[in-house]
């Protein structure tokens, strides 16, 4: 007897839990997913990835740019008259001590609805792909949505190839060392021009399906937002024998840029955060020579994200001279604001039923590529909103109705009206249909 829906989702869970996690070494508690881009553990979901594929029978490829593919019906069968091919997927890496369910929700939802379609005996008409996008958190090497950005031509192959880890190791060497070629790096606009449709299942992060008492979202869009590198450049020193007088002490100026961050959020309103620092030498007895820091900004508005930001650098300037330390707060990566295809969006809403609206400030693959092709996002409840942490989680059963409304939509989406969103006509008969 074939497994419940319920039961092969807690199976695919079950084979991703261990992959990567980390565990307090306080209390001895899941500490999160540690799952890197090209690190040991990304390859052993990706590894993960190609099995349960290639269980429901789809043909599994690895692009120029790292990103995976597990098609059901080759490319070359895109009718020219079809819109190309429906893609959905999301992304297997996390961010340092991450939860569970941001992206492999995702990858494993799509896994299952297409196994549900493909059973049912549906020819599509169109090729289908699930898709497993690279590195889109970025956590390794500092750049967010390195897969799709590099595949839509937004991230130049040289600078991703010099993007560097903590270690020193660059993207370059990381991707050879993980059996990938760099060199093939680039935009690919022959695959590009082959997507029809982009749909990604994703867990909410934030929590506004909860008080709607609806267990599905569908997405408008995506705040804009970016990264900053902090440098703050001062005079390591003895903690106990320096005079306050002589420090130059750079930890001050980044404590006074860490709390103007909030402060402007408040009056501007935007969010911005500084969640990742590092400091030279750190000691506990000695001034530091110099602090690094990574500030995140997003607001509803391009206008507002720069207003921000050019509020924080002004108001860093005159704290930097009163403790003589130099400060240069300089971008590393941008996204502009993103509104998804309202055709396609009003397709997947139709097909959910109720399932309301709303914009995220979570940055997603699915924005990078909503640029090129018409993309989409279907967002599952989270109770609590957190994400981003061990804490982030979904119930089953929102779980359960995800792959299912994202059957739907596969299904009406492989079988309907071109992607384009022209009419079907009489003498087209859709997808065949077995018993
Ligand atoms: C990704 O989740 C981001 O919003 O940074
Ligand atoms: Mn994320
Ligand atoms: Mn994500």
């Amino acid at each position: 007897m074939k497994a419940s829906l319920r039961d092969r989702f807690q199976a695919m869970w079950t084979g991703l839990a261990t992959i990567g996690a980390s565990f307090s070494s306080s209390s001895g508690q899941p500490g999160g997913y540690y799952r890197f881009a090209w690190t040991a553990a990304d390859l052993e979901m990706r590894r993960w990835f190609r099995e349960e594929a290639e269980a429901i029978g789809l043909e599994v490829e690895q692009d120029r740019n790292g990103n995976l593919w597990a098609w059901w019906g080759p490319t070359r069968d895109i009718r020219p008259d079809s819109g190309g091919a429906l893609v959905t997927g999301s992304h297997l890496d996390s961010v340092p001590g991450g939860g569970a369910f941001d992206g492999p929700l995702g990858i494993v939802s799509a896994l299952l609805a297409i196994g549900e379609v493909k059973q049912r005996s549906v020819t599509p008409r169109r090729p289908v792909a699930v898709v497993d996008f690279a590195d889109e958190e970025g956590a390794r090497f500092g750049v967010a949505c390195v897969g799709s950005r590099l595949l839509t031509g937004t991230l130049d192959p040289e600078r991703a190839r010099l993007l560097r880890d903590a270690d020193g190791v660059t993207l370059e060497t990381a991707m050879r060392e993980a059996g990938a070629d760099p060199a093939a790096l680039g935009k690919d606009e022959e695959r590009l021009a082959s997507i029809g449709a982009f749909v990604e299942l994703h867990i909410e992060q934030g929590r506004n399906l909860g008080p709607l008492g609806a267990p599905l979202g569908v997405a408008t869009g995506i705040w804009p937002h970016g990264r900053w590198r902090c440098l703050f450049d001062g005079e390591a020193n003895h903690a106990g024998t320096t005079w306050l007088a002589d420090r130059h002490d750079p930890v001050l100026v980044f404590a006074s840029v860490a709390l103007a961050a909030r402060r402007l959020a408040a009056e501007l309103g935007g969010h911005a955060t500084v969640g990742k620092v590092r400091v030279e030498p750190n000691a506990t007895n000695a001034i530091a020579g110099s602090v690094t820091a990574w500030l995140d900004v997003r607001a509803p508005d391009e206008a507002t994200v720069t207003h921000l930001v050019e509020a924080l650098i002004a108001a860093a300037k005159p704290t930097g001279a009163e403790h003589g330390v130099g400060t240069s707060i300089t971008e590393e990566s941008f996204t502009p604001a993103v509104t998804f295809d309202g055709r396609l969006r009003d397709r997947v809403a139709d097909v959910l039923g109720w399932a309301p609206e709303l914009a995220t400030a979570a940055g997603h693959d699915a924005g990078i590529l909503a640029e090129r092709v018409p993309a989409a996002m279907i967002f599952v409840r989270n109770p609590s909103g957190a994400s981003h942490t061990p804490a982030e989680s979904a119930e089953l059963d929102d779980c359960l109705v995800g792959v299912r409304g994202l059957e739907a939509v596969l299904e009406e989406l492989a079988c309907g009206p071109p992607l384009g969103g022209a009419a079907l006509s009489s003498a087209d008969q859709g997808c065949r249909r077995g018993s």
